[in-house]
């Protein structure tokens, strides 16, 4: 009988043994598939999306299939009122999305001011992917969306309806720059923690291929119709596979103004460095409005081909997620001009 004992406790030891080396050998495996791969993204929620992306990376998977994957975790979380299902709506109470996605070789597509669609960034892929254009805005995106079987869904919530109506009390109707500042963002600060919007994602692969997703409701209360820059391929989001890719944060209308991400990778293309490319786009903000950037924010986020990031912001409290084979959680404050 015990000699029975002994042998099921040796057999039990020996499987699970087995099943601990098989486990090392499959992380070993998917270090190994993902080395050089790394994934990065705006803002602490990135971390979440990060983990999400990494799950395609370490696999050895595309960046671009990564990059979706990851900003599909903000766009459906609740408490994310800055991006997707959930977001703050403009001030006629309607939630419309904003979104863009690229791959290497120049192909991208985008949504704009579309409505009831819970991941735009998956419409986005599919304007990419299966029509001729590269954006498709409102009524005509939803029209294309449910064509393409996404659910038509409601995606104002409890929370942010009760938001919304808050501030329709004191408003007077009025969409304002850093809105957000006023209801969540505690610190006051334009940009601080809890002040903040859009996911910008990018990533490389084990490959070598860069890719990049945005996605966002845009801001609070805005005027409806408004687009950020979010959508619009050179302004919130670039990706040239020779050189590298840029994606922005804050208030869209100045990332647009300056081609910011377009900007970014230009710059890294003339030599600058992802940080020193970021800091030129945002100086170019800052000096052609040198008043009213001081009460808004700004961020660039890059990466070049070799996989080497940067980030600058106009104000403090901007932060980037880093995960890679080596960390798979960092958050990382990004310098800024004030
Ligand atoms: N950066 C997002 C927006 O301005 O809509």
């Amino acid at each position: 009988m015990a000699d029975r004992r002994d042998f099921l406790k040796a057999s039990l030891l020996g499987a699970s043994a087995l099943a601990v080396a098989s486990q090392t050998s499959t992380v070993r495996a998917a270090s190994k598939s993902a080395a050089g791969a790394r994934v990065i993204s705006t803002w602490d929620f990135g971390i979440a999306a990060n983990q999400a992306a990494w799950s395609v990376l370490a696999q050895g998977g595309h960046a671009l299939d990564a990059v979706e994957t990851g900003v599909m975790v903000p766009e459906a979380d609740l408490k994310n009122h800055s991006v997707g299902r959930a977001g703050y709506p403009d001030r006629d109470g309607h939630v419309s999305l904003d979104a863009s996605i690229m791959d290497a070789d120049g192909s991208c597509g985008a949504v704009a001011a579309l409505e009831h669609i819970a991941h735009p960034i998956q419409v986005a892929r599919r304007v990419m992917e299966r029509t001729p254009h590269v954006l498709l805005v409102g009524e005509g995106a939803l029209q294309f969306a449910l064509e393409q079987g996404f659910k038509k869904e409601e995606l104002l919530t409890p929370e942010s309806e009760a938001a919304w109506k808050e501030w329709l009390k004191t408003a007077q109707y009025q969409p304002s720059v850093n809105s957000e500042v006023h209801d969540y963002g505690k610190t006051g600060i334009p940009g601080g923690k809890g002040n903040h919007d859009t996911i910008g994602m990018l990533a490389i692969d084990a490959q070598g291929r860069l890719a990049g997703a945005c996605t966002t409701s845009g801001m609070a209360w805005k005027l409806r119709g408004r687009v950020g820059d979010s959508p619009i391929i050179g302004a919130g989001l670039y990706v040239d596979g020779e050189v590298g890719a840029a994606t922005s944060t804050g208030v869209g209308e100045e990332v647009i103004r300056n081609a910011g991400s377009f900007l970014v990778v230009e710059l890294m293309r003339q030599g600058r460095t992802p940080q020193e490319a970021c800091r030129e786009a945002v100086m170019r903000i800052v000096k052609k409005r040198p008043n009213a950037s001081k009460d808004l924010q700004v961020g660039f986020l890059a990466m070049n081909r070799h996989g080497e990031v940067g980030a600058f912001a106009i104000q403090p409290g901007f932060s980037y997620a880093v995960c890679d084979a080596g960390r798979q959680d960092g958050l990382v404050p990004a310098k800024s001009v004030y």
